[in-house]
């Protein structure tokens, strides 16, 4: 291979596991533009048992992953790294995309970045951009409830946390509850809009309290004996109601927080971001503050390896880089 051939053309290849898609992207370094993004979701698997199961997760990971690498294979020569997201996660899904990014790391003679799924999220902002920095960010996904303050790729400070259940999680138990299927936010957002929101009230959580906090797990068991008491015809109504209580929680906590932290630049990021109401009532809160928002492509909201790319570039360019014997697996780290 000429090295003139490599000029301008180095790229890293990502990998994403942590949950229920298999993903892997090619970004070309010096452009940040992304050559190659696949991602093969397991929703219609998980779906009959209302959630994911973690070892057909990682059973369908192993499937999967190596059907798109081998779609990869022409950019091989070219790659400088393979990121991967080795934290948080499903252990048993998070293994599946660390161990194949190891065993091209000694194939190719290549380092490791690994890569905080979270991280990731916050820099889905950013597919083939600079980033815009500091931040103020909601996190929403299946896993985590988070507001994080971020100065930099390196300095990120969580500055609210769920105490149970996350934003996006409480869409999937209360499509469970309905028998509707996974993944239950997209689920509950459309039949949402056939109901009618005034005909269910349910309270607030932590509406009275002065922490700055997030907590759902009272209202799902608010909403779990509507369903029970209710005909299914009352679903969308119900559905209507926890997912105007659900978001107005959110924006109480924000408006809190906002007080004494007045927001110049706002995002929402995470699977969860793509809930529509959600991102209209965020807006809302922001003009007061002539705040900006940021938002992520719908394709890239929900987990993906393009995510992970980018997040992989500014860890590349900090010298992040680390060989095959030094990647731990933290399936419940934070940021
Ligand atoms: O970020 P993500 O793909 O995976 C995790 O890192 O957890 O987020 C998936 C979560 C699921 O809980 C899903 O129900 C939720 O995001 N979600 C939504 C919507 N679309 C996806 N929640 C509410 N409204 C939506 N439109
Ligand atoms: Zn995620």
């Amino acid at each position: 291979m000429a090295v003139g051939k490599r000029v301008g053309t180095a790229m890293i290849l990502s990998i994403e596991s942590s949950c229920d898609d298999s993903s892997i992207a090619i970004t070309e370094i010096a452009t940040k533009k992304l050559i190659y993004h696949k991602k093969i979701s397991q929703e219609l698997e998980h779906s009959v048992y209302g959630g994911v199961v973690p070892e057909l997760a990682s059973r369908l990971h192993a499937e999967a992953l190596p059907r798109i690498l081998a779609e990869c294979e022409p950019w091989f020569d070219k790659l400088k790294a393979v990121a991967v997201t080795n934290e948080p996660g499903l252990g048993v899904t998070l293994i599946e995309g660390v161990t194949m990014a190891k065993a091209l790391s000694i194939s190719l003679n290549v380092p490791i970045i690994p890569i905080n799924h979270l991280k990731g999220h916050i820099y889905s902002l950013y597919i083939e951009q600079e980033a815009v920095l500091p931040l103020t960010v909601l996190l929403v996904s299946g896993g985590h409830t988070q507001l994080i303050e971020v100065e930099s790729y390196s300095v990120m400070h969580t500055v609210a946390t769920t105490m149970d259940d996350s934003y996006g999680e409480s869409f999937d138990k209360v499509a469970k509850m309905m028998s509707l299927g996974y993944p239950g936010g997209p689920l509950i957002e459309n039949i949402a809009m056939d109901g009618d929101v005034s005909r269910f009230a349910f309270t607030v959580p932590l509406w009275q309290s002065p922490l700055i906090a997030f907590s759902y797990s009272g209202l799902k068991n608010q909403v779990r004996l509507a369903v029970e008491a209710n005909e299914v015809s009352a679903y969308p109504h119900i559905a209507a109601a926890f997912q105007k209580t659900a978001t107005e929680h959110l924006i109480q906590k924000l408006k809190k927080y906002f007080k004494t932290n007045p927001p110049k630049r706002f995002a929402i990021v995470g699977g969860a971001s793509a809930n529509l109401y959600l991102r209209e009532s965020v807006t809302k809160i922001l003009a007061a503050y002539k705040a900006e928002l940021f938002l992520s492509e719908l394709k890239y909201c929900s987990d993906n390896a393009a995510m992970i790319g980018r997040a992989a570039l500014e860890a590349y360019s900090l010298g992040e880089v680390k060989s095959h014997n030094d990647i731990p697996i933290n399936p419940r780290c934070k940021l």
